[in-house]
């Protein structure tokens, strides 16, 4: 089973493969026929698993396959493992008619494809996503960074990849949590972008059924790859509209942020994150307590944390939502759902607001 999309970027546009099985190798000729030297990115975790099978079907197809293996981690997601892909890409004796392949989660994909930006100037790269939250958000759009000590992500560029081909088997080995945290953006979608998707995972996510059925996955990933190639095409370096897809993200780092990065997946902080902003979004009247709650309860039927740390108060969210890098003329842009399958950012929120929000929220859940 194949499902192709395409990303609508004129000169820049390339194909996302979803599927089961995927054969590498042949669908890798079609977006890189004339780079026959490959740099398989991946990390310690995913090698054991993934690593000789990828390399025999993109060897099989004619490739020249070197791989570098990173220390698996947002943790290593630094100029330390960038420059191990840079040694390694070097040492190989490559030159710019290479590739790389990003085999992992988004932490590999975000590095390796800063790397492919960065080498030689420049050099093309493909994504091959192994984590529901890679699948379904990190591998499209092409946005690649590194983090560094003082900021998450803040060193990186907007590239492309050539292709993204997503392997559904690989969720087989991916542990429960991650799978829920990959929820987190799967749901993202349906709140922002589309009533009807927001229905159909009230139908479909209970977690164990999703596991199992290929099926439900195979539909849920692309209708959230083709939600996030809508709009990337509409707007790829986030002047506008690409803001949505941040729901959830600024609340949620600063969860990340007060727990210590980690501490939290992702996607859990980002869960949260999004009934935050609902809980916002319905006292200024723009979802009802109906949805606010249907919103809830999606997202705790999917694993996801639904309260704020222990001790965490509005005072600490604001502290830290401060140096999101979203902050624009020093007002925190917060993407508020309207509705559900809708969404929009508000620069008109003042800091006396969200805290008396986040202190009623708080109070509730006590
Ligand atoms: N570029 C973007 O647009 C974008 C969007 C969202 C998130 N991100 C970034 O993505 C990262 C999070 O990505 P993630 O959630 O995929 O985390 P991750 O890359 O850390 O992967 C999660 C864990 O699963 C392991 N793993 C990966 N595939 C596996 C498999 N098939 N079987 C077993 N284990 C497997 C990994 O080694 C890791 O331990 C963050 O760094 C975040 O900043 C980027």
């Amino acid at each position: 089973m194949l499902e192709t999309l395409q990303v609508d970027l004129k000169d820049r546009s390339y194909p996302i493969y979803i599927g089961l099985n995927l054969a590498y190798g042949e669908l890798l000729q079609k977006a890189l026929p004339q780079k026959r030297e490959l740099m398989i990115v991946t990390n310690d975790t995913v090698a054991p698993l993934y690593l000789d099978k990828t390399r025999a079907s993109l060897s099989a197809a004619g490739f020249q396959v070197h791989h570098v293996i990173l220390k698996d981690g947002e943790s290593y997601k630094t100029v330390d493992s960038y420059m191990q892909i840079m040694t390694a890409l070097i040492e190989a004796g490559l030159s710019r008619d290479c590739a790389l392949a990003a085999l992992g989660g988004g932490v590999v994909g975000d590095m390796a494809g800063f790397a492919a930006a960065t080498f030689m100037r420049g050099v093309p790269y493909v994504q091959l996503p192994t984590t529901l939250l890679a699948m379904v958000d990190s591998s499209v759009g092409g946005k690649t960074a590194i983090n560094h000590p003082l900021g998450k992500n803040m060193v990186g560029a907007f590239y492309q990849p050539k292709a993204v081909a997503a392997d559904l088997q690989a969720l087989d080995t991916l542990p429960r949590r991650e799978i829920a945290a990959g929820m987190g953006e799967v749901i993202k979608y349906g709140i922002i972008y589309d009533a009807e998707f927001f229905a159909y995972l009230e139908q479909h996510a209970d977690l164990s059924a999703l596991i199992a059925d290929k099926a439900h996955l195979i539909a849920m990933v692309k209708r959230c790859c083709a939600i996030k190639a809508e709009v990337v095409a509409q707007d790829e370096r986030e002047g506008g509209i690409r803001a949505i897809l941040n729901l959830g993200h600024t609340f949620g780092h600063a969860v990340e942020a007060y727990l210590g990065f980690g501490t939290w997946l992702h996607g859990e902080a980002v869960g949260l994150g999004m009934i935050l902003a609902s809980y916002l979004a319905m006292h200024r009247g723009l979802v009802s307590r109906e949805q606010y709650q249907r919103i809830c309860a999606l997202i705790a039927r999917c694993e996801l944390p639904v309260k704020i740390p222990d001790g965490m108060t509005a005072d600490d969210f604001l502290r830290l939502m401060r140096h999101d890098k979203k902050v624009k003329n020093g007002a925190i842009r917060y993407v508020l759902p309207q509705g559900i399958g809708r969404s929009a950012v508000y620069s008109d929120i003042s800091d006396a607001e969200a805290a008396a929000v986040l202190t009623q929220f708080i109070k509730e859940q006590a």
